[in-house]
């Protein structure tokens, strides 16, 4: 099969813990053709979608290590359609261009999109949790989402713990997470004002969430296929954060899913699937659901390290089938088709 991963520059790679080479590499592997865009790269060429790829060239030896695969490959840039991939992966890094996908509506009937368009476009920030309607609280943390400073000041007051979490809706990467405390109630407004009035008036959304108790012993990333979860860390914030991102100083180590995360898993799953989110990363601290990730989950190199497995080869099969889906249902209707006009 050939298959095009939508994401950042191949220059822009990291070949140690890069997730998405990872998956690149298992394809390569398999021998199938791997392509590579971003974003800016979409072009229509009369009428038509196309994108100016990073081809990987075939490997006759294929290294082992991601390290001098990424090392070793030979690319090389070509306009290719879109519609003639079997699968785009999305592996761009949020916030999510809405101008890509519209490009890619024109080529979502023939080609299996991972994740699909319609989940990108629900998922692409952190209000999805909320749409798991949980008005009991039992899987997602107490939460507020506003650009009302009034609102959100007073919530911060009267909330019945001294700490809470405030964090700008599109973020990522734990970038402009901070932890607030009522004792520090005079540096509030300073930074509500900060993060509220940004230039960029789509993302100055700010969310206001209930500190979850234990989150400085880490969180725990679960990466989930189809529904199910495949994989799982705790990642440890540094002596000197209290985020756990791994790209903001976090440690990672093994982990084995809670009854209470277990059970988390099968709530959302379902939904997951039906939304076409097949592969993502959830973060989840004690037991409660803080972040969704939709758009480049990572965490496979990390998992694979400390576990001694190749997560991505499960994702590649669930590809593949699903592909083998698309291909045998194709078949079947040109039978049927040409059983009707032999009639
Ligand atoms: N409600 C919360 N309670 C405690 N810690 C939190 C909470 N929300 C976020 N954090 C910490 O900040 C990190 C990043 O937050 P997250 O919502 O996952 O945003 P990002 O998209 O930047 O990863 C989490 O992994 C966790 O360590
Ligand atoms: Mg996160």
């Amino acid at each position: 099969m050939n298959i095009c991963f939508l994401m950042y520059p191949w220059e822009e790679i990291d070949p140690e813990n890069d997730t998405s080479l990872a998956l690149i590499h298992e394809c390569v592997k398999r021998n199938h053709g791997v392509a590579l865009c971003t974003p800016a790269n979409l072009t229509i060429r009369n009428s038509v979608t196309n994108a100016f790829c990073t081809v990987i060239g075939r490997m006759e030896k294929v290294p082992g290590s991601l390290k001098s695969f990424y090392k070793k490959a030979e690319i090389r840039e070509e306009m290719l359609p879109l519609a003639g991939f079997d699968v785009i992966f999305m592996r761009a890094n949020p916030p999510l261009d809405p101008i890509m996908l519209n490009f890619l509506d024109s080529v979502k009937d023939d080609v299996f999109i991972v994740n699909s368009l319609q989940g990108l476009r629900e998922a692409n920030n952190k209000l999805y949790t909320a749409a798991f309607g949980d008005s009991h609280d039992n899987i997602i943390p107490v939460t507020h989402v506003s650009k009302n400073k009034n609102y959100l000041v007073k919530q911060i007051k009267e909330s019945k713990s001294d700490k809470m979490i405030l964090k700008p809706l599109n973020g990522f990467g734990g970038s402009g997470v901070i932890l607030i405390e009522k004792s520090a109630m005079s540096n509030i407004k300073s930074l509500l004002d900060f993060y509220i009035s940004s230039s960029d008036e789509s993302s100055n959304y700010v969310i206001l969430q209930e500190y979850i108790e234990g989150a400085d012993q880490g969180d725990v990333r679960i990466l989930i296929l189809n529904g199910e979860p495949i994989g799982a860390m705790r990642r440890i914030p540094g002596s000197d954060d209290h985020r756990s991102n791994v790209s903001a100083g976090g440690s990672v180590a093994k982990h084995t899913l809670t009854k209470q995360e277990k059970a988390l898993c099968k709530q959302i799953g379902p939904k997951l699937v039906k939304d076409g989110l097949y592969f993502v990363g959830i973060d989840v601290i004690g037991g409660k659901l803080v972040e969704v990730n939709v758009m480049s989950p990572g965490g496979i190199t990390y998992m694979n390290k400390v576990y001694k497995t190749k997560i991505q080869s499960k994702i590649i099969d669930f590809v593949e089938s699903k592909v083998m889906d698309k291909l045998q249902a194709f078949n079947k209707r040109s039978r049927l088709r040409n059983e009707v006009e032999n009639a």
